[in-house]
């Protein structure tokens, strides 16, 4: 138990380091709390800095959330205190204990906290993200259903987890609000997919 606690608060303190923030300020880009959405997540670092920052930020904020649940995974944690560790991690991104705690949305640690559950509910959440952005072109609106979604794919793939994604998902969508609200009004802005200059 000593371990399973101490394995959540580091989760919580690795969440709450801010990937957005860190990257735009050593690309000397505009602080993404109060640039585009005012939100330090991939998505935001994607509009104000384009596709390299972005890259950068989601791969940080994914580790966030895997390496605490994995290295308590090999340590033979058991399942439920994984899936508290797991939403430590999320409440460390969201509420930040270095940054004020103003944090972003929590879908990208969200996603990398619940990798270890396996390839297939991670390609299934991949595909149902990508097919809907493409298809709407809406970042937010592809995460809150993606998130939706999570607890009925987990389970059929590993019912075991259902309790904890279903947690991860509920904690995402209501971090959605101001998006669920702008997607109501319909001005919440869409993403702009630039095509590389002709040769
Ligand atoms: O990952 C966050 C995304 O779903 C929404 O981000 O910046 O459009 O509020 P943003």
């Amino acid at each position: 138990i000593a371990t399973a606690v101490l394995m959540t608060l580091l989760a919580y303190l690795m969440g709450s380091v801010s990937s957005a923030v860190i990257v735009c300020r050593l690309f000397a880009l505009p602080d993404p709390r109060q640039h585009g959405s005012g939100n330090p997540g991939a998505t935001n670092v994607l509009r104000l800095g384009g596709k390299g920052a972005a890259a950068m930020v989601l791969v940080s904020d994914v580790l966030k959330g895997t390496i605490p649940v994995w290295t308590s995974y090999f340590l033979g944690i058991e399942a439920i205190w994984l899936g508290v560790i797991a939403i430590a991690a999320c409440l460390g991104h969201i509420f930040p204990i270095f940054f004020h705690f103003r944090g972003g949305k929590g879908v990208a640690t969200a996603f990398g906290a619940m990798l270890p559950i396996g390839l297939s509910l991670a390609g299934l959440q991949i595909l149902t993200w990508l097919l809907l952005v493409i298809l709407t072109r809406l970042s937010s609106l592809a995460a809150i259903l993606t998130a939706g979604l999570s607890p009925l794919f987990t389970w059929f793939i590993k019912p075991a987890y259902v309790i904890p994604v279903a947690m991860l998902s509920l904690l995402i969508i209501i971090r959605h609000k101001d998006n669920l609200r702008r997607l109501w009004n319909g001005t919440e802005p869409k993403m702009k997919f630039r095509r590389s200059k002709p040769q």
